[in-house]
């Protein structure tokens, strides 16, 4: 196990998932919307927001992969799994575990505005503004970190920790 530290626990992530939900709720009033997902790491934010929201939803899942330098900002994005379902004239929420430069919400929400989607809403679980690159703005945020490595709760350091029920920082890394 590495040296981790408990950053948000398990009950209040639960409760600020439940006032995002109505936050949510509120912005929409009575439309269909597309929740879609971001694999891998949302999918436990995304379980439990869309199940704590009122909102007539339609689900879909899209997977994104980054490649090339990060250092030297000439990584790119690309689609490794799309959506299933027609956007065209959809308003559409999407559900993302961590902004942080803002490369991958940029592309997905350029992306999805290209396949015709009549509004495109962003809500993240972390929020890492400080470090962002990407005109990117989160509509909906659950919580800021201004800096550190979390892992937990869909979040992932190398492929491991997503299925703890807090959030927890990395220390030595
Ligand atoms: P961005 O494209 O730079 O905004 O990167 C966003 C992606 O980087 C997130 O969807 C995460 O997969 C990953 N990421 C950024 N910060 C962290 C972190 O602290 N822990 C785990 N993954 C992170
Ligand atoms: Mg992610």
């Amino acid at each position: 196990m590495d040296n981790m530290k408990e950053v948000f626990s398990s009950a209040e992530i639960q409760r600020r998932v439940e006032e995002l939900a109505a936050q949510i709720d509120d912005v929409y009033k009575g439309e269909t919307v597309v929740a879609v997902c971001v694999l891998k790491g949302a999918f436990p934010f995304f379980s439990d927001l869309v199940r704590a929201m009122k909102t007539d939803l339609l689900i879909d899942f899209v997977r994104l992969a980054s490649y090339g330098d990060r250092a030297s900002s000439s990584e790119h994005v690309q689609i490794t799994k799309d959506v299933e379902i027609s956007l065209e004239g959809r308003h559409v929420l999407i559900v993302e575990d961590i902004v942080d430069t803002g490369r991958s919400m940029d592309f997905l929400m350029r992306y999805f505005s290209s396949r015709g989607a009549k509004s495109i809403r962003l809500a993240a679980l972390i929020d890492k503004k400080e470090r962002r690159e990407f005109s990117v703005h989160s509509d909906f945020a659950g919580f800021d970190l201004p800096a550190g490595f979390i892992v937990g709760y869909g979040l992932d350091y190398a492929e491991r920790y997503r299925t703890l029920p807090a959030i927890y920082e990395l220390l030595d890394c």
